[in-house]
């Protein structure tokens, strides 16, 4: 079996510059949706007809689906599915009828593997298979004609159909599975006399016919699944159905959404017992949540590992991060990639950490940046703390060892070590290493006046 994705229209009415597929639903475009279904179905090899915006679609999926066996085929010209797919015969594997082809489209993305195993299942050498659905509006759609057997016979558009075939309710979703030889004869025989002077795809159905070669059809039960997407409108609607789904396993798996409606996963999320997420949470890349996790209100948790008992408080924003269990974050904490926090750490508001990990029990609770640092246990970082880690050409490492305490409103200058049990006093600026169990003090002295008198208004 090998599969075809349709991919080359341009999608003027989603009114962008991003070729239509590469839209996302989800977090991922949604060609990456259909080739990963392709994937489920073990198929040998999966081509994709691409034009408008080709190179930026191959980029992409060098980028994000090297491991897919994806074959690339040029349709400069998009003059009709039908045509789409001839552009592929050459190079199909095989053209014996044994090898099936799958049509899926690139603008489809909720399509389900096991529907189409089902469809599979009614194709075979001297039979094609067609997905249909019923809607009540099929406007702008293909129209399913059965004979008085109910027999599928053929698919006309709209534009060519005439009144009495506009009022069928049952549709061409666009996704059929067809015998590889017989496929390649019908599409050469393929004329576009019709009202678009377009190379139809759905023409090879009468062409099966004449041949006697069966023609079965699965109807959808839920026609969102072949919903394609047109315009932005679709793209949000699909993307709701999407979400939807989503939220609903997580539920049923156990995970306390407090309003399944505001919350989006864009990417791939596993999670432990008893998850708790509040209101207006986004989850992107991919996140693992461990058990009995919180997250409260207006958070971001983007590629990060959130261990047991790990409370995210309102408003934080977490990208790249490794928290171990029972460390407490936020509200409005900022941790950027490579922020690596022990057991029970605790980064509170107005917090930004990046490329920096802290020992079990450390804390850095109000107004700090830490950027490029080691930090050992027990470290207490004071409010204003400021790790100096560029020097307007090159980023440097500060290390600080167990238990030192750093006052507030202090700057590190990075390279700088504190050793274990160090001090350093509030308001100093430290950029000399500093031994273990040494305070450092570096700030003007003070000193105070006697008999000072205020300025006063002449
Ligand atoms: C097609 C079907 C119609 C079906 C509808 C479902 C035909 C003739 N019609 O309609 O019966 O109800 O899909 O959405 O097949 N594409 C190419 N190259 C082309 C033309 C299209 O790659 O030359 C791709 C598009 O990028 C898109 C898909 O094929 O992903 C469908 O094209 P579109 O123009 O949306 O389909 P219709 O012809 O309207
Ligand atoms: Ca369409």
């Amino acid at each position: 079996m090998e599969v075809v994705i349709l991919a080359a229209g341009k999608g003027t009415r989603m009114n962008s510059s991003t070729p239509k597929v590469l839209h996302t639903i989800g977090g991922k475009p949604m060609l990456a949706h259909a080739i990963e279904a392709a994937i489920e179905l073990d198929s040998n090899l999966i081509h994709v007809v691409v034009g408008f915006g080709a190179d930026k679609i191959e980029r992409y999926c060098e980028t994000n689906m090297a491991d897919a066996p994806l074959n690339f085929v040029i349709q400069a010209e998009q003059l009709g599915t039908g045509h789409a797919v001839q552009r592929v015969i050459p190079s199909l594997t095989s053209i014996e009828d044994n090898n099936i082809v799958l049509i899926l489209y690139g603008d489809v993305p909720l399509i389900q593997a096991d529907t189409l195993e089902q469809l599979l299942n009614k194709a075979s050498a001297n039979s094609v298979a067609v997905l249909t659905g019923f809607t009540q509006d099929p406007t702008g759609l293909g129209r399913i004609i059965r004979d008085e057997d109910g027999e599928l016979i053929a698919i006309v558009e709209e534009k060519d159909a005439c009144d009495e075939q506009r009022g069928i309710k049952e549709f061409n979703t666009g996704i059929m599975a067809l015998p590889a030889g017989k496929l390649s004869s019908w599409l050469e025989k393929l004329g576009n006399d019709n009202e678009q002077s377009e190379y139809y795809l759905t023409d090879v159905i009468e062409a099966a016919v004449r041949d006697g070669c069966a023609v079965n059809s699965l109807v959808l039960k839920d026609e969102i699944e072949a919903q394609g997407v047109n315009d932005k409108m679709q793209l949000a609607l699909l993307e709701r159905y999407y979400q939807n789904r989503i939220v609903g396993y997580m539920l049923k798996s156990g995970v306390t959404l407090r309003d399944p409606n505001r919350v989006d996963v864009r990417g791939e999320i596993a999670f432990g017992s008893d998850v708790e997420i509040d209101i207006n949470v986004i989850f992107e890349g991919t996140v693992r949540l461990g058990n009995k996790v919180r997250i409260d209100a207006n958070v971001i948790i983007k590629d990060s590992i959130i261990s047991d008992g790990v409370h995210i408080l309102a408003g934080s924003n977490i990208d790249g991060a490794e928290i171990s269990s029972g460390c407490k974050i936020g509200p409005s904490a900022r941790l950027r990639p490579g922020t690596k926090l022990g057991k029970d750490v605790k980064i509170g508001n107005f917090v930004e950490t990046k490329n920096a990990s802290f020992g079990d029990g450390s804390k850095a609770n109000h107004l700090a940046y830490i950027g490029d640092a080691i930090i050992g246990r027990k470290v207490n970082i004071g409010a204003g703390t400021i790790f100096c880690n560029y020097d307007g050409a090159n980023k440097h490492k500060s290390t600080l060892g167990d238990n030192v305490f750093v006052g507030s409103n202090s700057v590190l200058i990075a390279p700088v070590n504190l050793g274990d049990n160090s001090f350093v006093a509030a308001g100093s600026a430290i950029n000399v290493d500093v031994n273990k169990e040494q305070l450092a003090v570096s700030r003007a002295k003070q000193r105070n006046i006697d008999g000072w008198g205020r300025p006063k208004k002449r």
